[in-house]
Formats: structure tokens, sequence, C-alpha cells
């Protein structure tokens, strides 16, 4: 399997700080702590922080956080990466202190997404405040949920995430939207139904959207009533995926990417029984734009 074991936590470049604030807050029911630079650093369990928002011009995502098993470990993977004429970069003092970890490097995927990889992520004794989510979000060894990216040249970053990084392919679904065919690929790298997903369209921005996962669906329901409440948009509405039979809905987010909010995400704990298919629509049912 892969050196990496979790997406361990997400940087968001964004220009709208404040709403970011809110949406983590009032809607996502996380915890946001203000840093002195202006970040925002956000926590949705035992974790220090999940996800870190960066003042930026531009709205995307900024880096994406891979745990790896150990020092050891981030070294035989640096070695694996350069071997493979991967440049890898050591984080600065700077960058390991706001990441909160023993010691990390970063590399780029084929289409220039920053990929940190990093080992003994801080775990705080306090857990946070999630006033809305009773029973916590799904994380833990699954790492925070998923994020689904798009790429340009879908076979070069297909190659790239599963013979460079040792991601594992959960199945592929082909569809036609608005006209056009898409293929879109889904890896694990732990039971998690998938935790990166690539969808072969040029877009405006890398990130189409972020999951998390909760383990009831009143959770669901009851975020989905807070994002109309609070006038978010709607991406997409209540359905479910058929290959990792997630029901969820899609919420905008500040910076025109997608929270997908779910529950009941398949696991796939048995690799030599797992059969990958392909599917021909993104959803079952709902999802409706
Ligand atoms: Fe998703």
């Amino acid at each position: 399997m892969s050196y990496l074991k979790n997406l361990n936590y997400l940087i968001l470049g964004s220009s709208r700080i404040d709403e970011w604030h809110s949406y983590f807050t009032d809607f996502l029911s996380m915890e946001v702590h203000e840093q002195a630079d202006g970040s925002l650093k956000v926590r949705m369990d035992e974790q220090a922080y999940r996800f870190i928002v960066k003042p930026s011009e531009t709205e995307d995502i900024w880096a994406a956080g891979f745990q790896v098993a150990n020092r050891a470990e981030l070294r035989a993977f640096e070695q694996h990466l350069r071997s493979r004429g991967i440049e890898c970069v050591h984080g600065t003092a700077d960058e390991v202190a706001e990441r909160q970890v023993e010691d990390m490097f970063w590399f780029q995927d084929p289409e220039g997404l920053r990929l940190e990889a990093v080992c003994n992520p801080l775990r705080l004794s306090e857990p946070p405040a999630l006033p809305h989510i009773p029973g916590g979000f799904l994380t833990g060894s699954q790492g925070f949920g998923h994020i689904a990216i798009t790429a340009e040249d879908l076979d070069a970053c297909e190659a790239f995430y599963k013979d460079v990084l040792d991601f594992k392919v959960s199945d592929y679904i082909r569809q036609d939207i608005q006209g056009f065919p898409i293929r879109f690929t889904f890896f694990h790298i732990n039971p998690r139904h998938h935790t990166l997903a690539l969808a072969g369209v040029p877009a405006l921005y890398r990130m189409h959207h972020l999951m998390v996962e909760v383990k009831d669906v009143d959770v669901v329901g009851r975020a989905l009533e807070r994002a109309k409440n609070m006038d978010i948009p709607i991406h997409m509405e209540m359905g479910r995926h058929p290959n990792d039979r997630m029901l969820s809905f899609y919420a905008k987010t500040p910076s025109d990417s997608n929270v997908e909010f779910g529950t009941g995400g398949l696991e796939i704990n048995d690799e030599s029984h797992w059969e990958v298919k392909t599917y021909d629509a993104i959803s079952e049912w709902g999802h409706k734009l």
C-alpha cells in the first residue's frame, strides 16, 4: 500500500476569510481559531486542526497534507519519489511549526497541486466544540474525509497517483454531463472508499469539493437545513452515489468550490476481494443541480 496513510489536512487559499469563518462555524459546526497572520485553523476532531484557510488573492486548494506512519517512512517515501524523478522540498522551520507536525516535505502532482507528506501531527487532549455534530465526524485513521479535484490530463494524473504514490483504484465512473463525456477515477489509501477522486475536465479551480462524513443521517439533514437558513447556495441536493453509497448533499463554499456533507460511506476492508467496477452515473438518485 501507499506510504501515504490518510488525507490529514487541507490548506485553502482565499480572499474571503470572514465568509469562511462563518461557513466553518455556523454551517459545518466546527471550531475555528484565528491565527496572528490572519489565517484560520479549523478543528473537527482530536487533531490540532484539519483545515487552514490562508489569506490569498486567489481562491482554491493551496495544499493537501497526507500522513506517513513515522519519520523513517517519511525519509523512505522521499527516497522513493526522488528515485522516480520527483522533486521534493523539505519544509522550513516555520512550515513545520505551522503544520504542528514532527517533520514534513512537499512535492507536486503532474498539474502542480502541492502535496505535503507529514508525520506525527499534533493531537490535543481537549475535544473541539462541535455543537451540531452529535457523535462527531468520521475521521481517525481514515483522515478528515476526501477531496475531488480536476485534471486536464486525466491519464497522466491517474498514472501518477496509481503508479508513483501507490494509491489503489476503487472504481471508475463515466458519465455524459451536458453532452460531454467525463471520466472520474476514485482512489483509496485506507478503508474509506475514496480519499481522492479525479475528474477529467479542465476547470477554473483545481478543487471541486472536499467531503466530510458524519455518522447519522439526521445530522446530514440538519446541516442541509442550516445551509438553507444561511442562504448558502446548494450545488447539489441530497442524493446517493452508486459507488461509495454515500448519502450526501453539496453546499457551495465561499471560494466557489463545494463541501460534500454525507453519511454512510462504504469501507473497503479487504483489498484482495475488492472488485473494481465502472459505473455509468455519478448518482444513483438525487444530487440534482
Ligand atoms: Fe465526493
